[in-house]
């Protein structure tokens, strides 16, 4: 087989093919690390293919010039999944080249829509009770039911967002419910006294249908009223096998509904939050392992599900009685939590954890080809 060469697909933001400032940088270091372990990484997206040819106008970094470059080349074997803008139709550019080349390696298969993912995790008996409940929004009753059963919902986009559109529902007396919400800008709006029939007409105009989930409100504050929550990133290593890189905390900006870095959040060190939340360090410690042990499950049902998955990072919560709680699963996750609590090892540890499982089946794939010949 040539040498392994690791294609990076992601997608272009707008028609000036532009691909986000953050994931450019990440594929930069994504490059650096692969230069290290002898793995030549190429950015692509399924617009740069040649579909009868096979081959890709690919990007390449160029650390010591500190510059991309183009150039055509064969699609390479390996391919890193990081097509992470659904909107537009562009979902399809995803679709017809994992159709056009499937005998490439793909390191991941997509995983479904958070309702999906929802409904396949609450199949797990050990799983369901940490799922906060959760339907689809088909209409207004099952929101007002829902609020019957639990005093605060949120409204979710059931394809991710990082934080935007989200909207928090909390009975306030009998006939009033207090609106909050972090808008499509990522704006904290700020949150409004309505009856059922104003609440009702809200979400009208945003259009809400079951694209939406609903969901148990978690009781995530802290004492000086922010919200947190935490972030556990689970990659496969070297030797294709789950293990924990890293988790840390982050705590929303005063008056936000939630957490997202992305919508002002802060990143704090794992130990430092539980601390913070618990006195008791056996529990603190107990909360530590549930967390890992938990994490390893979801992973292993959902790739039992969807097929194989390099990484995912799970949105976890701890509410006041010190009960686990998972939001959802991001399969296309950044990295950036642990340089923002400066733990440079684990960041670059993310880095590098896909390039050495690509490696890996790179290998394994090798090794079967030689046997076959
Ligand atoms: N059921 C809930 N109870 C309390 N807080 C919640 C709940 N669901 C979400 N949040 C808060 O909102 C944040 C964003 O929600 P979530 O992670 O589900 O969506 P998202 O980040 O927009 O999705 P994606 O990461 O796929 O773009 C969470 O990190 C958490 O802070
Ligand atoms: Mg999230």
């Amino acid at each position: 087989m040539p040498d392994p060469v690791l294609g990076v697909l992601t997608v272009y933001k707008n028609d000036q093919k532009f691909i986000e400032w953050e994931e450019r940088q990440f594929f930069q270091k994504l490059t650096a690390a692969g230069c290290h372990l002898g793995l030549e990484v190429v950015v692509l997206t399924p617009e740069d293919v040649d579909y009868r040819k096979a081959e890709v106008h690919a990007q390449t970094f160029q650390p010591s010039k500190s510059k991309w470059i183009r150039k055509w080349i064969p699609l390479p074997p390996l391919i890193y999944d990081r097509f992470r803008y659904h909107a537009g139709g562009r979902v399809l550019q995803l679709r017809q080249f994992r159709q056009s080349f499937p005998d490439l390696i793909y390191l991941s298969r997509p995983l479904a829509d958070k309702w999906t993912v929802y409904k396949k995790l609450y199949q797990n008996a050990e799983i369901r009770p940490h799922l906060p409940l959760t339907t689809t929004y088909t209409s207004k009753e099952d929101l007002f039911r829902t609020l019957k059963s639990s005093r605060v919902v949120y409204l979710k986009p059931i394809r991710g967002t990082g934080g935007r559109g989200i909207y928090k529902i909390e009975k306030f007396d009998r006939n009033r419910y207090i609106l909050s919400e972090r808008d499509l800008q990522h704006r904290i709006v700020k949150p409004v006294k309505l009856t059922e029939g104003q609440i009702v007409s809200r979400l009208e105009k945003i259009n809400i249908s079951s694209n939406f989930v609903i969901q148990q409100g978690i009781d995530i504050h802290l004492n000086d009223k922010r919200v947190h929550d935490f972030r556990l990133l689970m990659q496969k290593n070297g030797e294709g096998k789950w293990e924990v890189t890293g988790c840390a905390g982050r705590i929303g900006p005063k008056g936000s509904i939630t957490s997202n870095l992305h919508g002002g959040g802060k990143a704090v060190a794992l130990q430092e939050l539980l601390n913070r939340r618990f006195n008791d360090n056996a529990q603190v410690s107990s909360l530590r392992h549930q967390m890992v042990r938990f994490s390893h499950q979801v992973v292993r049902d959902l790739e039992r599900e969807f097929g194989r998955l390099c990484e995912l990072a799970l949105d976890l919560a701890i509410d006041r009685e010190g009960k686990l709680w998972l939001f959802e699963v991001n399969s296309k996750p950044s990295r950036e939590v642990f340089s923002r609590i400066g733990d440079r090892d684990t960041y670059w540890k993310a880095v590098r954890r896909p390039l050495e499982y690509a490696l890996h089946l790179y290998e394994q794939e090798s090794r079967l080809n030689n046997r076959m010949a």
